[in-house]
């Protein structure tokens, strides 16, 4: 094949993966479900539905493909920035039947200006990125739609097999890795699907750090509930605290006493007890940096996490992805919703990185310690309102996607941004600390 000819049916690949993902999280409830609002956080699936296939009209078919609009009185309806995430039920939507129509129709149009030549010389066209970005998209609001199922009420609709047990080194492993100083370069000018905000390629100096080999597990965090951490304000910012009284957090989102001393927790509607060796999950910034406070440690900073992730010693160069430059495959990580839960810590030893850090990607969203900020020489490509409007002291970043992250969403330069008190999307954390500093 030639290189256009791959190009063509890679962004193909990705967008009919992306379609059957959302189609497999709305297929699965009646309209009723679908156009009710599950939590005030989000939005009624059905908003999702038609809103990817909106997005979908404007970059592919409008600016991509330069034809007429099908259906622009639904851009107000659908634009994100217009009607807030709870004002979203009371709008004239279109029922799940008509959004899946308007959504078939943006396709066979996204689909011809996808196998027309690429406009030489435009941007958005060069290596596929329009489609690619409209790929990941929709993915990204699969994983929204996944949280919004796991906040629904109600009996299961979701399931998949259970992810691979721990392999038999995983308890073995040592508690944490050292990570060398010295420059790495962060960011990208070369992955052609990477989004505005992980870009430009820039050299960072990175003090040397321990890193933690695994992400910071139920049992771990239960430690921390146990010894009172959320009782003891040493562990907490002034604002993490106020948020934990006011918010009255006294353990992960989801989680119930047993009855007894033990936990349960509420899992796409099954419940079941806290498995001890998963990585903690629906823990907000606050809480991550105050379990970090309590076992001596602190959440890695943005470029540490990266570093970690990316920087082979041998070489210097900072890889694709932890294990190498090859696309994630089920030996790597776990992503793309195959499970819906992240994998025992020590997963996935074909997915670590040169150092031999494991579940860098999938398996949970990690907090790190910093605001989300534009990398020097940041420029808006091709919208401001993907990362620009986001930037500034209000959002925490994560890094490595979760289960629910689709492969094509997911890299190691990827930065994705939340407030410090949501705790609905699927975010875990691990901890460092500085070499040299006690633990
Ligand atoms: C990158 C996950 C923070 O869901 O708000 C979806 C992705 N941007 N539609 C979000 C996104 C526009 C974004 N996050
Ligand atoms: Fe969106």
């Amino acid at each position: 094949m030639s290189g256009q000819a791959q190009r063509l049916a890679h962004a193909l690949a990705e967008l009919e993966a992306a379609r059957a993902r959302t189609l497999a999280l709305t297929d699965c409830l009646g309209d009723d479900e679908l156009m009710a609002q599950h939590s005030p956080l989000m939005s009624p699936l059905g908003w999702d539905l038609a809103h990817v296939g909106n997005q979908e009209e404007i970059w592919l078919v409008r600016e991509a493909g330069r034809r007429p609009a099908l259906r622009p009185d639904l851009d107000d309806l659908y634009d994100a920035f217009r009607h807030p995430r709870a004002d979203r039920p009371a709008l004239p939507l279109l029922s799940p039947a008509q959004a899946r129509r308007y959504l078939g129709q943006v396709r066979d149009q996204a689909l011809e200006v996808l196998s027309a030549s690429p406009r030489a010389g435009d941007p958005l066209h060069a290596d596929g990125f329009v489609f690619g970005m409209v790929a990941q998209h929709e993915q990204q609001h699969g994983e929204t739609m996944l949280a919004t199922h796991q906040l629904r009420a109600g009996p299961p609709v979701l399931d998949a097999p259970a992810p691979p047990s721990a392999p038999a080194d995983a308890r073995g492993l040592p508690r944490e890795v050292l990570v060398p100083g010295g420059p790495f370069t962060m960011g990208t000018d070369s992955d052609p699907w990477a989004l505005d905000n992980e870009r430009p390629a820039h050299t960072v100096d990175v003090p040397a750090f321990w890193m933690d080999t695994v992400p910071v597990t139920n049992a771990a965090y239960q430690e921390f509930i146990a010894d009172g951490g959320y009782d003891d304000p040493r562990w907490w910012t002034p604002e993490g605290w106020e948020h934990r009284r006011t918010a009255e957090l006294t353990a992960p989102q989801f989680w119930f006493r047993d009855g007894g001393t033990g936990w349960l927790r509420r899992r796409f509607g099954h419940v079941e007890e806290v498995p001890p060796d998963e990585p903690v999950l629906h823990v907000c910034w606050y809480e991550a940096d105050a379990y970090a406070r309590w076992a001596g440690r602190r959440l890695p900073t943005e470029a540490e996490w990266e570093k970690a992730a990316r920087h082979d010693p041998a070489t210097g160069r900072s890889l694709t992805y932890p294990w190498g430059d090859e696309p994630p495959s089920p030996e790597h990580a776990n992503l793309g919703q195959r499970h819906l839960r992240p994998a025992p810590a020590g997963s996935f030893p074909a997915g670590a990185s040169p150092l031999g850090i494991r579940q860098l990607l999938g398996d949970v969203w990690e907090w790190t310690s910093g605001d989300f900020r534009p990398y020097p020489g940041f420029a808006v490509f091709p919208y401001k309102e993907y990362s620009e409007v986001f930037f500034g002291p209000s959002y925490k970043v994560l890094r490595g996607g979760s289960f629910g992250v689709a492969p094509v969403a997911c890299r190691g330069t990827f930065r994705n941004w939340d407030y410090p008190i949501r705790r609905q999307i699927f975010a875990g954390f691990r901890t460092c600390r500085t070499a040299g500093e006690a633990r």
